[in-house]
């Protein structure tokens, strides 16, 4: 399978026209065996479109349609283009204390809507056995303190624990790793630690560091 690099750029940046310009040097750049994503904030998803690589959104609500005010549904999303929605990232559980239950809720539907969830997971408690070979499922293992902080996870800690995340969930399911992703640390995480991805925050928000990523995933 080939590697799986999404970006995930936040609540950035803060402009239509900046993120035009982010995401056409990268669709202009991309030259690379990997499938590549993006997830812009979603005001910009009706905006930005290619059919070079994907696009994703950072999250959406667990019902489809109804009286949930600020809330958007995956079939939206799905509507907008999008394949893939980021569920339960850490930032989220942090600052808008969502739960274990309304993330369960929000990848249902997701896969219902035919979409698929990246769901993202800081250790293995977060991880429900009844996800065992869920057909569209992908897990990204995201440390928090690796994530924002320029202190990326050591390749050996996330090697064994996408190990532990294969034990629970079967080989099927494809794994990412996110966490201070850079140019340089990149590879290693595929290469080294086995991972079949990568999700990249603070690195997708520079073209020419994103495709430096892709170029070095392309030379292992
Ligand atoms: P970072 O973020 O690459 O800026 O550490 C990763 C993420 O939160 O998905």
């Amino acid at each position: 399978m080939k590697p799986l690099i999404v970006g995930n750029w936040k609540c950035n940046p803060n402009s239509l026209v900046e993120a035009k310009k982010l995401f056409n040097s990268i669709v202009k750049g991309v030259k690379t065996n990997s499938m590549v994503a993006i997830c812009p904030p979603f005001v910009y998803l009706s905006e930005l479109k290619t059919k070079k690589i994907k696009l994703g959104a950072q999250d959406c609500f667990w019902e489809e349609k109804g009286a949930y005010t600020g809330e958007i549904s995956p079939l939206m999303l799905k509507k907008l283009g999008c394949l893939y929605v980021i569920i339960g990232h850490s930032e989220r559980r942090k600052y808008l204390k969502e739960t274990d239950e309304m993330i369960d809720k929000k990848i249902k539907l997701v896969l219902r809507s035919g979409l698929k969830p990246i769901l993202c997971i800081a250790n293995l408690g977060q991880l429900k056995n009844s996800l065992k070979g869920v057909k569209n499922l992908i897990l990204a293992y995201e440390p928090v303190f690796a994530i924002g902080t320029g202190k990326a996870c050591s390749v050996e800690k996330a090697r064994k624990m996408r190990i532990s995340i294969e034990k629970k969930l079967g080989k099927n399911i494809p794994v990412l790793y996110g966490g201070s992703v850079n140019s340089y640390n990149a590879g290693n995480y595929i290469k080294e630690a086995g991972f079949q991805g990568l999700l990249v925050g603070g690195a997708s928000l520079s073209a020419n560091e994103f495709l430096n990523i892709l170029k070095n995933i392309d030379k292992i």
